[in-house]
């Protein structure tokens, strides 16, 4: 299988002459259009685009070189912009190096081989084409592998690009853009994570679509939108916004500290969890309190779904804004209700509602712990450094407790209090949490900075947290506001 190098037109190539004179005079076997493999094994195009597969657990077993320069080869015959091929590939098939990467970014540390991509600084910017360039080179590598049996997995959360670099021995001029993670998998899935339906992304001649939007402010967000993008997210297989164990620490001690499980009162409770999208922390309650009869509200039916499936039994489902239908939420059924971080994604009437809804869903006497944001504490202006450039950006990344998805926007606590007065609940305790970082915290929002600026951070994190000694200091300026409302008898 040789690439069709009778075809090159050394015109049209875009390598300067010079330069294929020397590669030329080289007289070394790799010509770049000779594959490594006399016979490399086929497969069929339509099958080998359609069962690649994210691998990230691999057999510990090496890869013949072999079989890593047939993926490499098939790699540097993709498009590059005006043919430049800038790309450098560091393959690190070592273990004793890989284990030092994997001190990089903890992705590295899962496979037998990382390809370590890398693209000269300075060339073919117009448009990102340098990132595209070496994204195409990837993307033949990751089909190529699954065509010789071998596993692979895009990495793009390297950590310190630079510094993986230099471990590497790249020099300073060649910008890592990404890891290809290779080796004989563990398993293959059968099917792969969802895809978004064509009719949704591809239109004919013009565009005829509605996008989601890349805004994090909840009031350029349709619900419609919202519920679509939440259900895209939930079905696609979510990778990210897994709570960090600050946030469920925090979460465990206000349900504790709020919701005591009173001799008899959780017994056979109708717990009402209210728009818990991922599920994961209604999984949580639903372990900790087994003996509750668990509904869930929300946006849609598959994520409905798919929370309920979350406890055991399964809970009832109930949807969002479907007054008079089957799947709306009985009113004045539940003793319990609870929502957390789900406001913060509402523009302010459908707050309002929500804040109606939930009320008539209770049962006189019911109570309902309410989890968000504040706006008067560290939230806003550590998402201020980050959008300055030190962090991803974008509403996939907003920096608000996960599992958020979707927009987010951090509430005044008097805004909380207004609504709920305002619909009839009675305030019955409140707690504030995490007024600054807790270390984890600091730890890992500085895991990709510099090591200098990651220090100096954390130092002042450190001297920060003193403050949590002033009195009240926590209750009014925490991030994490948890607020119990208890429906009135009559
Ligand atoms: C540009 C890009 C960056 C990615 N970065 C990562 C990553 O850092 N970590 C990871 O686990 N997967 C990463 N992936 C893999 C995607 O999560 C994966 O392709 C997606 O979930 C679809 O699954 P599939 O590849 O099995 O079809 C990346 C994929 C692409 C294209």
């Amino acid at each position: 299988m040789t690439p069709p190098n009778e075809q090159v037109d050394p015109e049209s190539s875009g390598i300067p002459a010079e330069a294929e004179a020397q590669s030329a005079n080289a007289g070394t076997l790799d010509d770049g259009n000779q594959a490594p493999l006399a016979n490399p094994p086929s497969m069929d195009f339509w099958q080998a685009v359609y069962s690649r597969r994210s691998i990230r657990r691999f057999k510990p077993d090496p890869v013949p070189r072999e079989l890593i320069n047939q993926v490499l080869h098939a790699g540097i015959w993709a498009p590059s912009s005006c043919n430049y091929q800038m790309w450098d590939l560091v393959v690190v098939d070592d273990p004793k190096i890989n284990l030092d990467l994997a001190q990089v970014s903890s992705q590295l540390g899962n496979a037998p081989v990382n390809i370590v991509v890398a693209y000269g600084r300075g060339f073919s910017e117009e448009n990102y084409a340098n990132v595209q360039s070496a994204a195409a080179l990837i993307e033949n590598m990751s089909l190529a592998a699954g065509v010789l049996g071998l596993g692979s997995f895009w990495i793009t959360q390297v950590g310190d690009g630079r510094l993986l670099g230099a471990k590497v021995g790249l020099p300073p001029d060649r910008w890592v853009v990404a890891v290809l993670a290779l080796g004989y998998p563990k398993s293959v899935p059968k099917k792969g994570p969802k895809r978004r339906p064509l009719k949704q992304v591809a239109h004919y001649n013009h565009y005829a679509g509605k996008p989601i939007p890349s805004s994090a402010d909840p009031t350029d967000w349709d619900p419609e939108l919202l519920t679509i993008y939440q259900r895209a997210r939930v079905l696609n297989g979510l990778r990210h916004n897994k709570p960090r164990a600050w946030e469920v620490r925090a979460l465990d001690q206000a349900v504790e500290t709020l919701l005591p499980a009173i001799e008899g009162r959780l017994e056979a409770d109708q717990w009402l969890d209210v728009l818990p999208c991922t599920g994961i922390l209604t999984d949580r309650l639903g372990r900790k309190n087994g003996r509750v009869e668990w509904s869930v509200l929300e946006r849609s039916e598959e994520v409905a779904s798919w929370c309920a499936r979350r406890v055991k039994p399964p809970a009832e489902q109930y949807i969002l804004n479907s007054p008079g239908q089957d799947l709306a939420p009985p009113e004045e059924h539940f003793d319990t209700l609870t929502c957390f971080f789900r406001m913060e994604g509402l523009r302010g009437a459908e707050r309002r509602d929500l804040m109606a809804q939930m009320f008539r869903c209770l049962k006189p006497g019911g109570r309902l712990l309410v989890g968000f944001v504040s706006k008067s504490s560290y939230h806003n202006w550590t998402e201020g450094l980050r959008s300055r450039g030190q962090g991803p950006g974008g509403v996939e990344y907003v920096l608000s407790p996960d599992p958020n998805i979707g927009p987010f926007e951090a509430l005044a606590p008097a805004e909380v209090k207004a609504m709920a007065l305002a619909v009839g609940f009675v305030p019955a305790g409140q707690l504030g949490l995490q007024a600054t970082p807790p270390a984890e915290e600091m730890e890992f929002r500085t895991r990709n900075f510099g090591p200098r600026v990651g220090r100096l951070l954390r130092g002042v994190g450190s001297v920060l947290r003193l403050l949590e000694y002033l009195p009240g200091f926590t209750r009014s300026r925490g991030r994490f506001q948890y607020r119990l409302y208890t429906r009135p008898k009559s």
